[in-house]
């Protein structure tokens, strides 16, 4: 495993549609644990291909005390209510917005044997879900900004927004 550089902002590998997987084989496998070491490394709790460089749809999530969450080709099926939340995003270090995310989202994709699932999520999971299946269509959270009074540069000791 090895801890890769995360790309930042403006990258035009962060705005690229990234390409569906078309076999979960061993180079696929050996991405997914980068990208655990990545994220943890960072600290994060997500992180999407593009994000080390790689236009694939490939997305992991470690949020604290639970399992990491792999998905291939992740989409999201069904978005439900509407919450106003706060963002920042590894890309985009020492910057935090404030945008509106779904209450709950239901996502199918599949696992990293390859097998579907579908996962039905909230709060934090779900936010982290939206963040990154953004970042695999090529957007980010600054994207869903309705005001630049909404987006904030914060210093270093401020920081305690989960990065993904
Ligand atoms: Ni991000």
């Amino acid at each position: 495993m090895a801890v890769l550089p995360i790309r930042l902002v403006p990258d035009p590998v962060l705005r690229q549609k990234a390409k569906r997987v078309r076999s979960v084989n061993g180079s696929i496998h050996k991405l997914i644990s980068d990208m655990i070491e990545t994220m943890y490394a960072a600290p994060g709790v997500g992180l999407a291909a593009p994000q080390v460089g790689v236009s694939l749809r490939v997305i992991v999530i470690g949020l604290p005390e639970e399992e990491e969450i792999i998905l291939i080709n992740p989409e999201v099926v069904r978005r439900r209510g509407e919450r106003v939340v706060n963002e920042g995003c590894l890309s985009l270090p020492g910057y935090v917005g404030q945008i509106k995310r779904a209450e709950s989202v239901t996502v199918k994709g599949r696992d990293r044997d390859g097998r579907e699932v579908r996962i039905k999520a909230d709060e934090l999971l779900a936010q982290a879900l939206e963040h990154e299946i953004d970042h695999i269509n090529g957007r980010l959270y600054t994207d869903h900004l309705e005001s630049k009074d909404d987006f904030h540069k914060i210093e270093p000791e401020e920081i305690n927004e989960e990065g993904l």
